[in-house]
């Protein structure tokens, strides 16, 4: 499977945070945010990563990232000029995608995610969409999504005035290989984008959409608005302080998934700064060695 991070925007509500840099790259507690997105592709299993964002930006994502090697992974770049809406980074990514399945992560979503949630992709059923759900208290703002008591998905409406429920769409998408076509098909909404609900809509349509409400256990932040932005860092603070264990650690993911050898790992800790970082991949690396 493919997958692809959109990174670009505008950052407006982070104004002026994101004036001169980019949103993805603000910190979240010890790492910069588009470490989480990258760390939930590579819990999937994704390999084959593109990362989309504006042409200001793309040039320092691509110096942070590079092209994956040292991960295992292969990292690519494109750049989207305009925020013209989540949906364009299907056509975007045609190419890249190759009519295969592709995920989409959006580059300030932060997962923290049971293990079991891979059962829900590798369990998909050919040629289906699959989305995912968070309770929030606020669903004008969001794709809100209305189950019926079977959990089928009965609609989706965009920041709709009258919600039907408090479900909304996070931003971790699943798509067959089909889907670069069907975004070619949208116009673009009222407010200019092609909209990533619009194209739900269109597999909801054909009987092809599967939505998965997000159980107990499992954390997800939009990490868009300052106070957003904080309660991430926080979150991801508490949970490593009392864990022990670093939250969207690339490096350990990609060793934990068989992409790089302890060895590989060890070499990426030594070229790191004297931190808790560092300290920590050496850790991993010994818990391996028994010691
Ligand atoms: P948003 O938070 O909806 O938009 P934004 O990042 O431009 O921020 P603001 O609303 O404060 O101006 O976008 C969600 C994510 O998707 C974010 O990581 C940016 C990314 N995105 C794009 O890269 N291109 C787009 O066209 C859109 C709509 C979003």
């Amino acid at each position: 499977m493919k997958g692809l991070i959109l990174a670009g925007g505008s950052g407006s509500r982070l104004h002026p945070l994101t004036k001169t840099t980019s949103k993805q790259l603000l910190a979240v507690y010890d790492k910069p945010m588009i470490y989480y997105p990258l760390a939930t592709l590579l819990f999937f299993g994704i390999r084959d990563v593109l990362v989309i964002s504006t042409p200001a930006d793309t040039p320092s994502i691509e110096r942070l990232l590079g092209d994956g090697g040292r991960l295992g992974i292969s990292i690519e770049y494109a750049i989207q000029k305009r925020p013209d809406g989540i949906a364009q980074a299907f056509m975007i990514g045609e190419t890249f995608i190759g009519g295969e399945d592709v995920a989409l992560v959006l580059g300030d979503n932060i997962f923290y995610l049971g293990d079991h949630v891979h059962r829900y992709i590798d369990n998909r059923a050919p040629g289906e969409a699959t989305i995912f759900s968070y309770y929030v208290p606020d669903p004008e703002r969001f794709g809100i999504i209305e189950f019926n008591k079977n959990l089928k998905v009965v609609s989706i409406e965009e920041k709709p005035r009258s919600p039907k429920s408090n479900q909304a769409i996070v931003g971790l998408y699943f798509y067959p290989g089909d889907v670069s076509e069907k975004v070619g098909t949208l116009r673009p909404s009222k407010r200019g984008e092609l909209e990533i609900t619009d194209l739900n809509n269109l597999y909801l349509r054909e009987g092809r959409l599967r939505a998965i409400p997000l159980e107990r256990g499992n954390v997800w932040f939009d990490a868009g608005t300052h106070d957003n932005l904080i309660e991430a860092s926080l979150f991801v603070q508490i949970m490593e302080k009392r864990q022990g264990l670093i939250i969207g650690c690339i490096e350990e993911i990609a060793y934990r998934q068989g992409f790089i050898t302890r060895r590989d790992l060890s070499s990426l800790a030594v070229d790191m700064g004297a931190n808790g970082y560092r300290d920590y991949l050496m850790r991993v690396c010994g818990e391996d060695d028994g010691g």
